[in-house]
């Protein structure tokens, strides 16, 4: 039985993944992953079987242990250890796994804006519920992972209801990619906004800023 890899590529583009990463992908027999790590790695992915995550995450697994006799590597985005398929494969499969992470979004986000992480509080509403406007009041700076729910438009609003309109919120879209935007707006602005945001983090953080 091989251990399967579990590999953080980075934000998304091809740069951005570690040489140890490509090597350990060169080097598979099946790669397994959703479909936007899937499309980053083409290259080096070529006549190698291929398994694409979807929901039914117990077949990922069934289909892992049916073919652990093979190289298996699970790419993931970003940091492996940042909300990641590490945790289900981890509770869910018993065979051995190495774990080599990659950049996190969030990372790169903050040395876009050339901010530091370290006094900030760093969370996500991908896919689960926060109070992060408690958090905001305490640390005055967080990050945050979206989605379709939490958008930056109705995390704006959430701090519009609770009056906590003296803050910055930047949103980072499409980050590493040709099609990279990261923007700021103030509260107000934002909660208004129209566009629909591609894949995207946001920083808040004090201050208010003039993009309108
Ligand atoms: C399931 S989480 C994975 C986070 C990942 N492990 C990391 O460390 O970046 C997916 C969320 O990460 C963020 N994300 C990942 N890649 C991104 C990118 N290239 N640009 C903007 N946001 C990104 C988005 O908030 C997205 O909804």
């Amino acid at each position: 039985m091989n251990k399967v890899h579990i590999l953080g590529l980075g934000p998304g583009n091809p740069n951005y993944i570690l040489s140890v990463t490509k090597e350990i992908i060169k080097n598979s027999d099946i790669i397994i992953g959703g479909k936007r790590n899937i499309d980053s790695i083409l290259e080096l992915a070529e006549n190698k079987e291929i398994y694409y995550v979807d929901a039914f995450l117990d077949k990922m697994i069934n289909y892992i242990e049916a073919n652990n006799d093979k190289k298996i590597s699970v790419i993931v985005s970003g940091d492996t250890g940042f909300y990641s398929l590490l945790t289900y494969i981890k509770n869910n499969y018993s065979g051995e796994l190495e774990v080599i992470s990659g950049i996190s979004s969030m990372q790169y986000m903050f040395s876009k804006i050339c901010e530091t992480w370290d006094n900030a509080f760093i969370s996500s509403v991908h896919g689960r519920e926060l109070d992060f406007q408690n958090y905001l009041k305490t640390y005055k700076k967080i990050g945050l992972l979206t989605d379709n729910k939490y958008t930056p438009q109705n995390i704006a609003k959430i701090l519009l209801e609770q009056n906590l309109t003296n803050f910055e919120i930047i949103v980072g879209e499409n980050l590493s990619y040709d099609n990279e935007i990261i923007r700021k707006y103030n509260v107000e602005h934002l909660a208004f906004e129209e566009k629909k945001f591609d894949i995207n983090v946001v920083v808040i953080r004090e201050g208010k800023t003039c993009t309108i």
